[in-house]
């Protein structure tokens, strides 16, 4: 065997030892998506709160109506996610975190909610109906004044 072609074989053999570890690389691992909080296909990154201040029944202004009016909104409470969608012409408002091991639920378009990590699903009102997980979504109350959305994210 020439010089150049035992080089050009250890070249292909290098490439095929290095190829799995590169898609390894390049793939994300579940842990991975547990830990970014992955937010499935629908939810985008949390938005700020419409106001900061909780009123004295706990309750504070997330969104408007005219950003609901667009999709379903995901805000960054004081304290937690939110997710505000609307089902059936009905405002409600969840804590989009899974039970099971945290990853971030997205809806779907046949209304449920599905966890991306380990396929739980959940209905709009957060009730458990494929596990995993065992424990409901936490919903909260959630009201409209004027344009702005209050959500009771505090008990
Ligand atoms: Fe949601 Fe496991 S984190 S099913």
């Amino acid at each position: 065997m020439e010089r150049r072609q035992f080089l050009s074989w250890v070249g292909v053999g290098m490439l095929a030892s290095s190829l799995p570890f590169a898609l390894a690389a390049c793939s994300q691992t579940e842990e991975q998506a547990e830990a970014e909080g992955d937010t499935g296909d629908n939810a985008g990154d949390p938005v700020a709160p419409l106001e900061t201040t909780v009123d004295d029944q706990g309750f504070q202004a997330l969104a408007t109506r005219e950003q609901l009016a667009l999709g379903p909104v995901l805000v960054q409470s004081a304290t937690l996610p939110v997710f505000i969608f609307e089902i059936d012409g009905e405002m409600a408002a969840l804590n989009p975190t899974c039970t099971h091991r945290g990853c971030t639920v997205a809806l779907q378009e046949d209304g449920t909610f599905l966890c991306p990590c380990h396929d739980a699903q959940f209905t709009t009102a957060g009730a458990v109906t494929n596990g995993p997980a065992e424990a409901p979504l936490t919903t909260f109350e959630i009201k409209a004044e004027g344009d702005r959305i209050l959500v009771k994210v505090e008990a």
